[in-house]
């Protein structure tokens, strides 16, 4: 199983251009599934999460063509297949973004249920009652979700989410764009990610209004055409990178950003001592001699707190000087990189949902273990700030969200290489 094997104590400092964003590109990848025309989408990461879901659009009859370095994807054809096997989908929990689309364009779909994961139970009841006010029948059988569209289309329905949910509301969304008549979706998750999917499918001719609030009207169109599509920048890599020249006291721009989707994130930066100035699409962070500070932080659904940076704020608050709380409220089990992190000589004390993080601690080089793909960017950033030699194992996990990062982390001058068993 290949690792990381990292050298710490060196201060990252350059200019990286951030990738596409996964969680932008997964559910823009499945939209195709609601046309046969081409859908051509461009800076698209290369991540494992990308080949993944071409290998299900594959499996259902889809012509798709990804060129890696260009960033570029054409996905054309028609639907053969309407199942989305578990051997697949317990590889990658988004690929229940292909029920919604299946079903609202092709009036039935069989999707593996995607089970929980390391960070939760990650149910999908949101997505199945919100198609059943839609008008699917839906039942669960052998680990299956079997939905049909009653009178073979769906129509559209008053919906309101118990939970904020992302990709309920993406799953919805792009269900609700053929539709027989109007969809609103209440409580609807924010993230820019969902505003991006929103872009892609009024490109593709979708009436779409409201994304990006917390009500999201949908005029449901008799067809949907293909087109071009350039995804949104990664909101979480950019934050990721912001924190790794944070925590080694470097200096960093990160270009092709959006600043716009980072407010709650580059607030916590800033008080937690850093400089950082925004030019347009560019981020800059400033923390040379300059000492860390503690920041107190609850996750939210958008425009809150994510709680995709929850684990990486972790390893700035255990180096700060002084006590700071980190409160996770979107999972149960997000903390499995603390053991880690206290191997590592952070002082860090689990309370429930909260971990209070007392520093400064010196952190010093470990072999460690990563869970889930947040955990393994926080690992990495603290093998970046110890001192000595850490190897992080099973990074499989962070391939399915970062993009070529040995290759970004050794421009910065971090001193990182992949190694095998
Ligand atoms: C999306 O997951 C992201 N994944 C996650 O990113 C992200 O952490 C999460 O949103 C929260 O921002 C993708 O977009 C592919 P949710 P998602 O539905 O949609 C509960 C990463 O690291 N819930 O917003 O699966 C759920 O248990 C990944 O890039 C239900 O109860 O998360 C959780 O407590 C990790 N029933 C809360 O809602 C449902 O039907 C939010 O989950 C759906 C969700």
């Amino acid at each position: 199983m290949e690792k990381f094997k990292i050298e710490g104590g060196r201060p990252l400092a350059g200019d990286i251009t951030v990738s596409g964003a996964k969680n932008a590109a997964l559910p823009e990848l499945l939209c195709a599934l609601l046309t046969d025309e081409e859908l051509r989408l461009s800076n698209v990461p290369c991540l494992r999460d990308v080949k993944t879901s071409l290998r299900l659009l594959e499996m259902m009859g889809k012509r798709c063509s990804f060129d890696p370095e260009r960033g570029e994807v054409s996905i054309s054809g028609a639907v053969t297949s309407h199942v989305a096997p578990y051997d697949l989908v317990k590889t990658m929990r988004a690929s229940i973004l292909a029920l919604g689309p299946l079903v609202s364009f092709c009036g039935h779909a069989e999707v593996s249920l995607p089970g929980g994961c390391s960070i939760g139970a990650r149910p999908v009841d949101l997505h199945i009652r919100g198609l059943q006010e839609m008008g699917a029948h839906i039942d669960l059988d052998g680990g299956y979700i079997h939905a049909e569209a009653v009178g073979g289309r769906l129509h559209g329905a008053r919906i309101v989410m118990d939970k904020v949910s992302v990709t309920g509301t993406e799953n919805l969304m792009m269900a609700a764009c053929l539709a027989d008549g109007t969809t609103v979706i209440e409580n609807a998750a924010r993230e820019p990610e969902v505003v991006d999917l929103a872009d892609c499918l009024r490109m593709m001719g979708a009436h779409i209004r409201g994304d990006g609030t917390a009500t999201v009207e949908v005029q449901g169109v008799q067809r949907l055409c293909g087109g071009s599509h350039r995804v949104v920048a990664d909101r979480i890599e950019t934050g990721t990178y912001l924190v790794a020249a944070m925590a080694t006291h470097g200096v960093i721009t990160c270009h092709d950003s959006c600043p716009f989707a980072l407010d709650a994130v580059l607030s916590k930066l800033r008080s937690g001592g850093a400089e950082v100035t925004v030019n347009g699409s560019s981020i800059t962070l400033d923390m040379r001699n300059r000492e860390i500070r503690p920041v107190d932080i609850t996750t939210a659904p958008h425009p809150g707190f994510p709680t995709d940076m929850q684990a990486q704020f972790t390893v700035l608050n255990a180096l700060a000087c002084g006590t700071g709380s980190i409160t996770e409220t979107i999972f149960e089990n997000r903390f499995m990189h603390i053991p880690e992190l206290i191997r590592m000589g952070a002082r860090l004390d689990i309370r429930g949902n909260t971990v209070i993080c007392s520093g400064p601690a010196a952190l010093k080089g470990a072999q460690v273990m990563a869970t889930d793909l947040r955990a393994s960017a926080c690992l990495v950033i603290a093998g970046l700030a110890a001192s000595g030699t850490t190897v992080v194992d099973r990074i499989y996990h962070m391939d399915r969200g970062y993009e070529r990062i040995e290759r970004k982390i050794g421009a910065l001058g971090g001193l990182i290489e992949r190694v095998g068993d």
